[in-house]
């Protein structure tokens, strides 16, 4: 277990890394950790897996969302200073799809107004912005190892951070609020968000291997961008000059000229072609659960339900081939074509 955490902590950059049994486990404990709870405010992204607003929810903290960048899909800085109350305490940004989000603004921003900042990069193991990997930035950071991500230890995730108090407090917390007192001694409310040893040793050789796995994702995300490029009415993936790319999912945009209608029937078609693949994701804010508890609705994050109602996850795993990736070019092209013309 230490050897994964101290293997992580390093490709982090970090000076502590805490295993968990997921990343919803490991977001929890930073939220509980950094002390934010009843009252407080925490400025986060509608275009996200739900756990980095649910972690939130938890502690009875109230998510504000803001809308996302339309390039990179990652929360928008600009957004975030305007949305701010005098109850905001921390901002929690995601860095989608392996996208780093802006983290030189919003670290300006948590800096100028004494915001506490949290990464979840549970999508971004190995993603860097300006040369330093993702993980590392703000107060704290998340990775999580769920089958479908780079590296996987079946269910897991990872706390990274610099700070020393609330590694301590993170690890007793997963751990049932033990702190070395004897395993029958308890000094605070804890669970059992602990990763079993099994896990980590997988985990550990995956992490060993990772720069290979980067290495044919990024392949598969170029021969992706050769067959796709040329096909009218596809918007391939955006990756910032800046950014060194790990890629987690390959999610392509249709046109905006098509409606959420049109893109699920692409979908279909591609189903029906043996083409597994998804629209990703379903805005939070829209989230019946969430609409329900913060009365969000439709219309109010135009980019996101925007972006939203057009993506499609194609098929992309470390071993695709070449050829794979062309077969699902050519139907995609096929099926947009006949949508052209009807
Ligand atoms: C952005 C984001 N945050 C958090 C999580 C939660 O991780 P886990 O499924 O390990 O709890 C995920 C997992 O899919 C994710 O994509």
């Amino acid at each position: 277990m230490t050897a994964f955490e101290r293997t992580m902590a390093d490709e982090a950059g970090a000076r502590h890394a805490i295993a968990v049994n997921s990343g919803t486990s490991a977001l929890h404990l930073i939220i509980r950790g950094l002390g934010i709870g009843l009252g407080d405010e925490v400025i986060t992204t509608p275009f996200s897996f739900v756990a980095s607003t649910n972690c939130i929810l938890f502690e009875g903290a109230t998510p504000v969302f803001v809308d996302i960048e339309p390039t990179t899909l990652c929360i928008d800085p600009e957004q975030v200073e305007a949305a701010m109350t005098p109850h905001t305490k921390a901002i929690l940004a995601v860095d989608v799809f392996g996208h780093p989000a802006d983290w030189k603004a919003l670290e300006a921003i948590a800096r100028e107004h004494e915001l506490l900042l949290i990464e979840d990069s549970a999508e971004a193991l190995g993603s860097t912005l300006d040369g330093k990997s993702c993980g590392g930035f703000g107060n704290a950071g998340v990775f999580a190892f769920y089958p479908n991500k780079q590296i996987t230890t079946g269910e897991g995730g990872m706390v990274v951070t610099d700070d020393g108090e609330l590694a301590e407090i993170c690890r007793s917390m997963a751990n049932q609020g033990r702190d070395g007192g004897g395993w029958l001694n308890h000094v605070r409310l804890g669970y059992n968000y602990r990763m079993d040893e099994m896990s980590a040793a997988l985990g550990l050789s995956q992490l060993q291997r990772l720069d290979e796995l980067i290495a044919a994702r990024a392949r598969v995300a170029s021969w992706y961008e050769e067959a796709l490029s040329e096909i009218e009415g596809v918007e391939t993936p955006h990756v910032k000059p800046n950014v060194g790319m790990s890629w987690f999912v390959y999610v392509i945009r249709l046109t905006d000229r098509l409606s959420r209608a049109d893109r699920d029937g692409v979908l279909a078609e591609l189903r029906e072609r043996g083409i597994e693949c998804r629209d990703y994701f379903q805005p939070i804010h829209l989230q019946p659960y969430l609409q329900e508890m913060l009365g969000t609705k439709r219309g109010q994050f135009p980019i996101t339900e925007s972006v939203s109602d057009r993506t499609i996850a194609l098929p992309f795993f470390t071993t695709m081939s070449d050829e794979q990736v062309r077969i699902v070019g050519t139907a995609l092209s096929e099926i947009l074509q006949r949508k052209k013309r009807h």
